[in-house]
């Protein structure tokens, strides 16, 4: 009897160390997925992973590049359609090298060559993200099918070879912990550079020139450089945080576009300590000239769009256009009222192109917080949409840039297509003369080192 106790005693025991180291491994393990779940919106998977109205991570959103259309694919655990039978080494293989599983390169609209920064660590979390805090879903959705020569697959290895950068992140001893950090978030997870770092002709960033501005084929992202003038080196701390969380800087710049939909899936969702790294970091990127947005200063003063114009009946047409469509939130002389921002020295009128107002007037802006502008696409047509933006730039901005019905014209299509288009699509010949192209520069870089 007092045999069986003692022995029941400590399978009790023995029972209750294990359901407790049990359940520390299962604290443990949601943990680590919480902790994904925070890396992929840090990396803001599912602004790419997730088509309009679609499940969460099951792909097929198409992505519109020089090439033809791209669609992201199902990275949901479904084993049929997803990636849920990759290992944790396939899956770091795809992310941060851009190799799929059955060995075939992955096009660079995954932005695996900013992913190659994410550490060792942080790449297990994403995975038991992935593995176990997403749902599954069995469909496999559209695929890619680009022209000839980029459906070979195998051509990405040579440009893997030439552009991607897969060196993991190393932090800076010489600066603090905090720089590091906001270093490791910006080029690694938050992919700013993926927007923000203009692309050579073949597609791939330009190192030299980090974050200095680049066209995204409508929305244009501005250079974000510790440049006073044509970066973001005069913005303050709070401006910068403000932007980054809501998109309203406070002092005269709103985000629109793509990155209003970034700030809303992913940059507003981060801890206040990381946007703050980040801002740490941006202070401290190399400044560079190129893509210079107008100082205040360089602008015109508004013209003072009053009453007595449109009374006299003497009102030019983009004044009217101006006054029946826009003044009701962003009043007559364009000095905006409570909420609703001036257009006056507005950040959208100093940019070096016409682009993003253009993109603001026809699709509008939606912001999570705050108020929202609506689109005017079906309202106005090419030659209205480009005489008002002119109108603006005048008044309000830096008059040098202006717009052309056409332009706008390309831009309600989506943006212009690349040269690289007409050059895919003429094949054969083409083929050679890029692969040569690829040689050639690989001969070339190879010579100065
Ligand atoms: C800018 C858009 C974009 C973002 C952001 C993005 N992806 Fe992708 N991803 C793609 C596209 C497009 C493909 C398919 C490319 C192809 O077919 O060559 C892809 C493919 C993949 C694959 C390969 C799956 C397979 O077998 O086809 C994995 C894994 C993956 N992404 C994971 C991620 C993770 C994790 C994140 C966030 C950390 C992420 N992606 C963020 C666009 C994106
Ligand atoms: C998907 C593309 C994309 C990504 C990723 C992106 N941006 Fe942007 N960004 C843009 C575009 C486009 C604009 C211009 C928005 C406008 O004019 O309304 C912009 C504007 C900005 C501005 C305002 C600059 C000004 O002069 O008004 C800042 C600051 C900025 N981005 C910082 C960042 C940082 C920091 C990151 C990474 C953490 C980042 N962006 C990631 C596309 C992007
Ligand atoms: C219902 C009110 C409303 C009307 C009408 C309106 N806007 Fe706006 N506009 C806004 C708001 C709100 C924002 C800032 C949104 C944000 O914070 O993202 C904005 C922002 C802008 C921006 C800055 C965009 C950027 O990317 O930084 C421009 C340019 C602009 N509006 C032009 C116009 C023009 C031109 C018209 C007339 C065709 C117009 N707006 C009509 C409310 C309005």
């Amino acid at each position: 009897m007092k045999k069986t106790l003692s022995l029941s005693l400590t399978g009790v025991a023995l029972a209750l160390s294990l359901s407790a180291a049990a359940q520390a491994d299962e604290s443990a393990s949601a943990a680590l997925i919480a902790k994904g779940q925070y890396l992929a919106t840090a990396g803001d998977c599912g602004a790419c992973h997730t088509a309009p109205g679609g499940k969460p991570f099951a792909g097929g959103l198409s992505l519109q590049t020089p090439l033809g259309s791209i669609y992201s694919t199902n990275i949901t655990p479904s084993k049929t359609a997803g990636i849920g039978a990759y290992s944790l080494t396939d899956f770091e293989k795809a992310v941060r090298h851009g190799v799929r599983k059955d060995g075939a390169n992955l096009y660079p609209a995954m932005p695996y060559t900013s992913y190659s920064k994410v550490t060792d660590e942080d790449m297990k979390a994403l995975y038991a993200y992935f593995m176990q805090g997403v749902q599954p879903v069995d469909d496999k959705g559209p695929q890619t099918d680009l022209p000839f020569p980029f459906n070979i697959r195998l051509s990405m290895a040579g440009w893997n070879l030439l552009f991607a950068d897969d060196k993991p992140f190393t932090p800076d001893n010489s600066k603090s912990a905090e720089w590091n950090r906001g270093a490791y978030l910006v080029e690694g997870l938050a992919h700013c550079s993926t927007c923000h770092t203009p692309r050579n002709a073949l597609m791939a960033e330009e190192s030299g020139k980090a974050l200095a501005g680049a066209s995204l084929g409508t929305w244009f992202a501005p250079n974000i450089t510790s440049d006073v003038h044509a970066g973001i080196g005069s913005w303050s701390d709070q401006a910068l945080s403000a932007y980054l969380t809501t998109g309203n800087s406070g002092e005269g710049s709103q985000a629109g576009g793509p990155m209003l939909e970034a700030i809303n899936k992913s940059f507003s969702h981060l801890t206040p300590t990381d946007i703050k790294a980040i801002t740490a970091y941006l202070r401290d990127v190399p400044a560079q000239q190129i893509n210079p947005t107008a100082t205040k200063t360089q602008i015109t003063p508004a013209k003072q769009v009053n009453e007595l114009e449109l009374l006299s009946g003497n009102a030019s047409e983009g004044a009217n256009l101006y006054n029946s469509h826009c003044a009701s939130c962003h009043q007559l002389s364009g000095e905006g009222r409570n909420g609703l921002p001036a257009l006056a020295g507005n950040a959208a009128l100093r940019r070096p192109v016409a682009d993003n107002a253009v993109m603001a007037v026809l699709d509008g802006l939606v912001p999570d917080h705050g108020q929202a502008m609506p689109a005017f696409s079906r309202h106005m047509n090419d030659q209205q949409v480009a005489t008002l933006v002119n109108y603006l730039f005048d008044n309000f901005g830096d008059a040098r840039v202006q717009t052309t019905p056409e332009r706008v014209k390309e831009l309600r299509a989506g943006g212009n297509p690349s040269p690289l288009l007409a050059v895919a699509k003429g094949g054969m010949v083409a083929g050679g003369v890029i692969v040569l192209a690829i040689l050639l520069f690989f001969v070339r870089r190879r010579q100065r080192k």
